[in-house]
């Protein structure tokens, strides 16, 4: 089944990679291996309340902050992403260690989807 939106990591050196469209063939890596195919949790004892992305509306838009109780940002352990689909839009923002876990988007309904990265507990949404 074709998906148009799936991430992909190397186990072995790390390199995540978006798919806008998936083929039929697998997602190789840049040593030449089959790279796996992230799932987005929702729960995991222990982690859940530190990644489920939060959303709050703004005068411009949204907020999206990374989760309930702010997770780490430092170099070992932090939120290397932020995104957000709504409908045919979708939008990502880099962070950087030290940086507040949250950003800022143009979009006007709280009930969209995101989609956050950690660089130890890889990818975490809101909803399925
Ligand atoms: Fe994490």
């Amino acid at each position: 089944m074709t998906k148009v939106l799936e991430f992909y990591k190397c186990d072995d050196c790390g390199t995540v990679v978006m798919v806008t469209h998936s083929g039929e063939g697998p997602v190789m890596s840049p040593g030449g291996k089959p790279m796996r195919l992230l799932e987005e949790k929702m729960q995991e004892e222990g982690l859940t309340e530190k990644h489920v992305p939060v959303i709050e509306k703004t005068a411009n838009g949204i907020k999206v902050k990374v989760g309930s109780v702010p997770h780490p940002m430092i170099k070992e352990h932090y939120i290397q992403w932020i995104s957000v689909k709504d409908g045919r839009n979708f939008f990502i923002h880099a962070l950087r260690p030290g940086e507040p876990p949250e950003a800022e988007f143009p979009v006007s309904d709280p009930a969209v989807k995101s989609i956050i990265y950690c660089n130890v507990h890889n990818l975490w949404t809101n909803k399925k």
